[in-house]
């Protein structure tokens, strides 16, 4: 049974609606509390299939009432059908650029301008408030009352596209200002872009599925951004930062600076850089550059300079505007990482699923600190759509740790002779044949595990740090074991012996030794990396955890029907087909069986990862009168924390009623019923 039973059957259906938005209310907060701490705080406080249990709760109470259901509710952030197009909106207060500045000289001059304009003594030292200047695309998001209410693009400056139904997936973004002082309007500015590793696996993805790679993680939040359908926004990786407010005249009265105003969005929730901070005179501003340009590579997403605003909001009154820059702000930009290169080759590698990725071969150039000979092309599309031929100069351009990228150089002059690349008929590596599969840009080995390169990747895939987890087993040594045919599928990793692998070069003794532990280590897994090592097409690892928990038993995964597969969380037709292909095939189910036989074994998963045996699993709580310790919001938060139920009346299905000071009906109707009550220091007790 869960919450939403007990409105059923209740008679009075005022009082039954208002019960229904308590508990709706209870657990939004809650969910919404929970994703601040996973993606601003990146701190997660639960489980993931905690947060997904408390979420389809939801999700079911609002599809009983759906007339009730809460604008900032967490299952809001997709809402509606696909959109015919963008509206154009008015922004209230224009969206401005910044000036640009390259050179040290540039920041001196622009802090030695300020004092002149501002009528400071020549040896002033101003305050400012500087930031990373992140690489996605500028938003204005405003908020009613504290509840997300519209997005709208930057556009150009004065008219911007009405983007709310794909800025309201993104999860760092709340949909709800939290505190006491939340204003009845507020316009955050920010920038909407994706972290470097979230865009790459989202390319990878997108390449085997055969659908768009996008160049760069700034492209692909735009693009995405653009997108008419939310769903597709809210399968992708975005994320957003504020770094300012079109403040009313009064709230700058108020907050006197933009570190203020910065400290308050912090408070109200919103996610704000953790390198903003505040800096003294041009030599603090220049500090700041180098400082965040040291720790440029190790960022999670990308920045391409940094911002300096003067951090007094009188100053920048008095300071004003030129053309459509502000001259109270700058963008200090780091050297661009583009260099001109030549294409001298262009040869394809095979990866763990056949796929056959084009990759150039370059005249190494330095490149963002980094020598770079060899850059992946993608795909075919890509090349015939950039025009790139063998011989042509390219400019080759590398942002911070991102892969680097081969871009056409237009002044490049080719020569008559230059034919264009096409895709090899059989595999570089097996000789199998090549092809392109429907409805997909990818290319294709068909060897399957016949094929050195895909069992190579296939072993490095199944031997990786988050799935078996053979710590020490790197790449080189994979290629090395296939190569002498010791390892033909990953069972074979577990038939290793010491006499053959200390015969390896390199591989002395205590090598070895320590190999066959992490071996014998990685026999001990779980279910969900498991499944996920076994390199099925379209099951990475959140699915294959899915897959896990819902089957929780290899057996019954393996003869699970298209239909059975589909009912797990997130699974589609695409992955439920592959799965099935996977196990369909003999090889596989044999690779399987031998790795079971080989002892590798896992715990038996519980279905939610919390204590099943706590009174207060699977019980239903209805919470009447005013605790003490707790507010009703909190002592719900612990009780679904704990497997249990808080429903809003009571009936013969409500297991304990929880009653504080001054508790009304509800009590009678307990007692009338028979049912448990708790007073507030019992249930602090079973807590
Ligand atoms: S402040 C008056 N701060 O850079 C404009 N902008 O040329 C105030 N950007 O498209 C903008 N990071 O989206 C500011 N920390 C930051 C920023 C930032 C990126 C973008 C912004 C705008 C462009 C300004």
């Amino acid at each position: 049974m869960t919450n939403l039973d007990l409105f059923d059957n209740s008679n009075n259906e005022g009082e039954a609606d208002e019960s229904a938005v308590q508990v709706m209310r209870s657990l939004i907060d809650l969910l919404n509390h929970w994703e601040h701490a996973y993606y601003v705080l990146d701190n997660p406080e639960v489980p993931d299939s905690e947060y997904d249990r408390v979420y389809c709760e939801l999700q079911d109470l609002e599809a009983l009432h759906p007339t009730l259901i809460q604008t900032d509710s967490p299952t809001q952030r997709v809402g509606g059908k696909p959109a015919e197009g963008f509206d154009q909106v008015k922004h209230r207060v224009p969206m401005l650029s910044l000036g640009n500045a390259f050179e040290e000289e540039d920041v001196i001059a622009f802090d030695r301008r300020v004092k002149e304009l501002a009528d400071l003594p020549a040896n002033a030292i101003i305050d400012y408030s500087v930031d990373p200047k992140f690489d996605g695309l500028a938003i204005s998001i405003h908020y009613r009352n504290g509840v997300f209410q519209q997005a709208i693009t930057r556009g150009d400056g004065t008219v911007g596209e009405d983007v709310s139904a794909n800025v309201k997936t993104i999860r760092s973004l709340p949909l709800k200002l939290k505190g006491s002082k939340v204003p009845e309007h507020l316009e955050v500015r920010g920038e909407i872009f994706m972290h470097k590793r979230d865009f790459e696996q989202m390319n990878e993805r997108q390449a085997e599925l055969g659908l768009k790679v996008f160049a760069n993680p700034r492209n692909a939040a735009a693009g995405t951004i653009r997108q008419l359908d939310p769903k597709i926004a809210a399968s992708r990786p975005l994320r957003f930062f504020c770094y300012g407010a079109a403040l009313e005249r009064e709230q700058l009265r108020e907050l006197k600076s933009q570190s203020a105003m910065m400290k308050w969005l912090g408070d109200m929730g919103l996610p704000v850089s953790q390198f903003s901070q505040t800096a003294q005179g041009a030599q603090g501003l220049l500090a700041f550059y180098r400082e965040v340009g040291e720790n440029r590579s190790a960022l999670p997403f990308e920045i391409d300079g940094v911002v300096y605003k003067v951090d007094s909001f009188d100053l920048q009154d008095q300071l004003g505007f030129v053309a459509k820059a502000p001259r109270f702000a700058v963008a200090h930009k780091f050297p661009p990482d583009e260099v001109l290169s030549r294409l001298l080759n262009i040869e394809v590698q095979v990866g763990r699923t056949g796929s056959i990725t084009p990759v150039a071969k370059l005249e190494p150039v330095k490149v963002g600190g980094v020598v770079v000979s060899s850059a992946t092309l993608h795909n075919l599309d890509e090349i015939q759509r950039k025009d790139l031929r063998v011989g042509d100069q390219v400019l080759v351009r590398r942002a911070g740790d991102v892969i680097p990228e081969v871009l056409p150089f237009p002044g490049n002059v080719r020569s008559a002779s230059s034919v264009a690349f096409d895709m090899p008929a059989h595999c570089p590596i097996c000789n199998s044949l090549v092809r392109q599969e429907e409805g997909e840009s990818a290319y294709r080995c068909t060897g399957g595990l016949v094929c050195k390169a895909q069992l190579t990747q296939s072993i490095i895939h199944f031997a990786h740090r988050r799935a078996i987890d053979i710590e020490g087993l790197g790449s080189k040594l994979v290629e090395v074991l296939v190569e002498k045919e010791w390892v033909k599928t990953p069972a074979d990793l577990f038939r290793l012996k010491f006499e053959d692998l200390v015969q390896l070069e390199r591989m002395g003794e205590k090598s070895a030794n320590n190999l066959l532990d992490s071996i014998q280590k990685a026999r001990q897994t779980t279910f969900g990396r498991f499944l996920f090592a076994l390199g099925i097409r379209h099951v990475g690892e959140a699915t294959a955890r899915d897959l896990a928990q819902h089957f929780g038993d290899v057996q019954k995964l393996m003869c699970a029907s298209v239909d059975q597969l589909l009912e797990v969380n997130e699974v589609g037709p695409v992955v439920a087909k592959s799965i099935r292909q996977f196990f369909d095939e003999p090889a596989n189910q044999q690779v399987v069986n031998e790795l079971l036989e080989l002892e590798v074994t896992w715990p038996q998963a519980h279905t939610h990862e919390m204590p099943s045996d706590h009174p207060f699993f699977g019980k239903t709580f209805v919470l009447t009168g005013s605790l003490s310790n707790y507010s009703r919001d909190a002592a719900a938060a612990l009780i679904i924390e704990r497997g249990g139920k808080v429903s809003g009346s009571v009936s013969k299905k409500t297991d304990f009623v929880l009653a504080g000071e001054a508790a009304g009906s509800k009590l009678d109707k307990a007692a009338s019923l028979g049912v448990t009550v708790l007073d507030e220091l019992t249930f602090q007790g079973m807590l």
